[in-house]
């Protein structure tokens, strides 16, 4: 079987024999025989996947989609005691720590919500750590790459590690002698390969083409990194992290036990609806461009994210009666901004959808989420709009699991 993702082959085997750029196999019956395009025959040994074959079921769920995000608590414990040491300290690898200790800057490349991840890893790095970090899309980075500064770490963030835009760049970096690190699911996946380093998101496979427990997994390793970096720099410590990290994946169990809120929230807002839109500030927004997203690719419905402050400069005039507006409300600084924004949005005839924390709470909301540390809100302020993109999706009766035109892995460019 020949494939471009060891994921899609889990039930027919566990050993996998990979092809690098510029190699030929030929198959036969009984053997493979890799040559390079001069003739030469190369010996390669098959390497073993360390994925459950059961840990791809779905079990008793009726999508992979719903199973996955249900995970998500359970992955956020699981990275705690991966990246932390008996003492519960944070604990990365030397050559982790080593290839972040030189760089003057970091540079995340990533697409989808890979890409919305690294933006918010941009604010923990910038913010926790103090060093400079740039975010870009790998599709855009590849054939448009800005100034570099002298000492840069790329930083590849990817689910499947197999993403042809991301692994353009890596190719390209490579060349030119930087060095990468790359977060991914995938042990053995071509950007953990080809990267110098690599940081495991251990959140076990994810099938559902919308990505979800990849995401909150690629936050809470973001923030690790973060935390490590800025421990190296004698930075102080905004919050013990660790204790965050196992506070959230407590509320994350409370938010999700509460399904059917959602789905009634789905089915008011977003049924019948041809558009949406989602409005934050700050990580909100972040979190407001990854809610759209999810919402675009399994129900079909036209929807945007935007800067809460940006509205009044375009978008505002396609608010009109009915419009549903889904508004994050997590962010202390700006939460009065965003109240701001929402009664524009309502006084032209949009219904608001407002999920807030609490602390900045109105009755009128839809959800209050628990109040945590606003650098970490993504990994909470995700949950309802990942959930409300689902049940939209049940909803208007699409495939949530494989949405059209769309594949889990997106290995050409
Ligand atoms: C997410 O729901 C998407 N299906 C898609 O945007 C995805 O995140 C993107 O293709 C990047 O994939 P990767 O993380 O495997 O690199």
């Amino acid at each position: 079987v020949v494939a471009s993702d060891a994921m899609a082959m889990l039930q027919v085997t566990d050993q996998y024999l990979e092809l690098h750029d510029g190699e030929i196999v030929i198959l036969t019956r009984e053997s493979a025989t890799i040559k390079t395009l001069d003739g030469e025959v190369l010996e390669r040994a098959p390497y073993t996947a360390e994925i459950d074959a059961s840990d791809i079921e779905k079990g008793t769920y009726a999508h992979y989609m719903l199973k996955e995000m249900d995970e998500q608590p359970a992955v956020i414990r699981n990275i705690i005691q991966h990246y932390q040491n008996e003492n519960g300290d944070i604990e990365l690898t030397e050559g982790v720590r080593s290839l972040v200790s030189e760089a003057d800057r970091i540079y995340i490349v990533a697409c989808g919500t890979s890409y919305h991840a690294g933006l918010v890893g941009k604010q923990l790095i910038e913010r926790v750590a103090g060093v400079p970090t740039e975010v870009h899309v790998a599709s855009e980075f590849g054939y448009n790459m800005p100034l570099l500064t002298e000492k840069p770490l790329f930083l590849f963030i990817s689910q499947s590690g197999e993403t042809a835009d991301s692994r353009a760049v890596l190719v390209e970096v490579k060349k030119r002698g930087y060095k990468a690190l790359t977060l991914t699911n995938v042990a053995g996946s071509t950007l953990s390969r080809e990267a110098n380093e690599t940081m495991l998101l251990h959140a076990g496979p994810e099938i559902a083409v919308a990505s979800t427990k990849a995401y909150t997994a690629q936050i809470a390793v973001l923030a690790i990194l973060a935390y490590d970096i800025a421990r190296a720099n004698g930075k102080k410590l905004p919050f013990d992290l660790m204790t965050e990290l196992a506070r959230i994946a407590t509320i994350m169990d409370s938010v999700m036990a509460q399904k059917e809120i959602f789905e009634q929230l789905a089915d008011k807002f977003l049924k019948e609806s041809r558009n949406a839109f989602f409005l934050g500030r700050g990580m909100d927004s972040y979190v407001g461009l990854e809610g759209a997203l999810k919402l675009k690719e399994i129900s079909y419905i036209q929807a945007e994210g935007y800067p809460g402050g940006e509205l009044k400069h375009g978008p505002i005039a396609l608010i009109e009666d009915g419009t549903p507006v889904i508004t994050l409300v997590s962010q202390p600084n700006t939460h009065l901004n965003i109240r701001g924004n929402i009664k524009e949005v309502v006084a032209r005839g949009a219904v608001a959808c407002t999920i807030s924390m609490e602390g900045m709470e109105h009755e009128s909301d839809a959800f209050v989420l628990p109040r945590v540390e606003p650098l970490l809100t993504p990994l909470v302020t995700v949950l309802p709009l990942q959930l409300i993109s689902y049940y939209a999706a049940l909803a208007r009766e699409c495939d949530v699991d494989k949405p059209r035109n769309l594949a889990k892995s997106v290995t050409v460019e």
